[in-house]
């Protein structure tokens, strides 16, 4: 493994020595660089909604590249599945410019208002006060979607942001067909949506909730867009949109300034990058924990020969390395801009041998044992991702979240623009776990201007077989679903294997694994137990990846959408 990375620092302290040593051990063959053919000569795109997919394909055949398809795309999942990403949001976009081969890391996360304090969700006790991270405009920090759509737009588009945005902004001035899963966010962010008066004008129209299959207009939010297209960056930070959002968020008891919405920026990064037996990963780095997750997990996995072990011990060591990285997640990770992450030594394969050490094959390993830590695990039923490969080669990967269903359940009047509660995603006070049951340190503290610790993993694969782009909604099961899917390329699998392929996960605290039917076998199950391991059975399948894939040797282009969700995926 070669990582790279800027922010490394200094190494975790818990690092045995031995470590060092066994390293000299560990199975970690050499990377063959991937020769890819000049162009894919076809593009495809997988979304979580057919009519997004439909304005990323409207907006290729106008001769827009793969980066306007990513706008037309983002904007459109923002108007038909508002629930799970939008303007008042923010995401990540993960480029590849066929032109030059380069990988881009844009980074549109919120930030926290510059009124924000540590402390802004305890009371005069110290007290976690219930659901103020959770709805309501205090839950919202300054979104990141509209800058980030204006820049990829402007720096990476062929086309102008407007022609991009006119299918989003033909959508919500239409309306939208009410679709199931829109319904049942609806009927489970209710009561936080009582304290929204616009909000209940838009998704309960004449105070009822919508029927299935009636058409859904978001006037309001057309003219957002309109002004976004025409104005760039200016029509949403600056001007009357800045001016109704802050308004709107103040009357209702939040902090938000103009300051803080003109003094957004969006920030390329340099994405993290691991290498996994011959395949070469590229992903998020830090404020997400998701790229660092994958490759560590990825370097603890390098040093056995999973191939030949058998289904359960496979399965065990899955877990055990999934526990050892979100231990880590939750004691060092966080904005890189307010502290110094340990990352290049999280991503460093001595690191991970010396996580090996601690792994033994006959016992799971207790999560209190690999003291002192804390993360949690949690159910994720926000957040959307994208797949898009265009005929030149050009690539993105976009994760983008309006959290827990409709975010901050708030919409500041006449803009249409739902606010999302991403603060939720801070470390809200040490020990006291968010809506992912993920706690964290004082890497992650609340501080005006900083980015909140996420999961969002989009990601590339690549190795002499050809690419697959990747990635999924999930809360903290992301990083975990995004590492079984690079598995199954890695062994042979396909675009319609990865997404499909049942789930299991653990997140260190509590320490349980979580599995979805079909995960385990019964002998599997009867041998993990015996093992040690604690586990449960979801009642219901988790994720909504979508993947495209792109096949050196034999040219074919391939995308799929995952099957638990109504999804699409095409291939043009
Ligand atoms: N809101 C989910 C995440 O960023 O991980």
């Amino acid at each position: 493994m070669k990582p790279r990375h800027p922010q490394a620092r200094r190494w975790p302290r818990h690092v045995p020595f031995a470590a060092l040593c066994l390293v000299f051990l560990a199975s970690l063959p050499g990377v063959q660089a991937a020769q890819a053919p000049a162009r894919p000569g076809k593009a495809a795109i997988a979304a979580a909604h057919p009519l997004a997919v439909a304005a990323g394909e409207e907006v290729l055949a106008a001769g827009g590249n793969a980066f306007d398809a990513a706008v037309a795309v983002s904007a459109a999942l923002a108007v038909v599945e508002p629930y799970a990403s939008g303007l008042g949001g923010g995401g990540f976009w993960l480029l590849h410019v066929a032109d030059g081969q380069r990988d881009v890391f844009i980074d549109g996360r919120e930030v926290a208002p510059g009124a924000a304090t540590a402390t802004m969700y305890l009371d005069a006790r110290g007290e976690v006060i219930k659901g103020a991270s959770i709805s309501g405009p205090l839950a919202a920090g300054i979104p990141g979607e509209p800058a980030a759509l204006a820049h990829i737009a402007e720096h990476y588009g062929r086309l102008p942001l407007a022609r991009s945005l006119a299918p989003a902004i033909r959508l919500a001035g239409e309306g939208i067909p009410v679709h199931e899963r829109l319904q049942m966010g609806l009927r489970f962010r209710r009561p936080a949506m009582e304290a929204s008066p616009a909000l209940l004008e838009v998704f309960y129209p004449g105070g009822k909730p919508p029927a299935a299959g009636s058409l859904l207009r978001q006037p309001d939010l057309a003219t957002t867009l309109h002004r976004l297209g025409r104005e760039g960056f200016d029509g949403f930070y600056r001007g009357p949109t800045a001016a109704a959002l802050v308004e709107g968020v103040r009357a209702a008891g939040g902090i938000w300034s103009l300051e803080d919405l003109a003094g957004y920026r969006v920030l390329e990064r340099e994405p993290v990058r691991g290498d996994y037996r011959g395949l070469r990963l590229t992903s998020a780095p830090l404020p997400s924990a998701g790229g660092i997750g994958l490759v560590n997990m990825l370097n603890i996995l390098a040093g056995y020969r999973l191939e030949q072990l058998e289904p359960a011990v496979r399965k065990h060591l899955l877990i055990e390395a999934m526990r050892r990285a979100y231990r880590d997640r939750s004691l060092y990770l966080g904005d890189p801009a307010f502290s110094r992450p340990p990352v290049e030594q999280l991503l460093s394969p001595f690191y991970a041998a010396g996580q090996r050490v601690s792994i033994r094959l006959d016992r799971a390993t207790p999560s209190e044992v690999l003291a002192p830590g804390a993360a949690g695990g949690g159910t994720g039923s926000d957040t959307t991702h994208f797949s898009i490969l265009d005929a030149e080669g050009n690539r993105v990967a976009g994760t983008l979240s309006i959290n827990t269903w409709y975010g901050a359940a708030f919409m500041p009047p006449g803009t249409g623009v739902l606010l999302n509660n991403e603060m939720d995603d801070f470390t809200i006070k040490p020990g006291v776990a968010n809506a992912y049951e993920l706690l964290g340190a004082a890497a992650n503290n609340i501080a005006p201007g900083k980015r909140m610790l996420s999961s969002m993993t989009p990601s590339f694969l690549e190795s002499e077989r050809g690419v697959a782009i990747l990635g999924t909604p999930g809360g903290s099961r992301i990083i975990t679903m995004v590492l079984l899917a690079t598995l199954d390329w890695a062994d042979g699998g396909d675009a319609h294997s990865m997404v499909a392929l049942r789930r299991f996960h653990h997140q260190f605290h509590p320490d349980v694994v979580e599995y979805e039917v079909g995960a385990f076998s019964e002998a599997e199950v009867a041998a993990l137990e015996a093992l040690g391991h604690r586990l449960e059975l979801g009642t219901r399948g988790y994720g909504n990846m979508n993947v495209v894939t792109w096949d050196y040797a034999t040219g074919k282009v391939d995308a799929a959408s995952d099957p638990r969700s109504a999804g699409e995926a095409q291939v043009y």
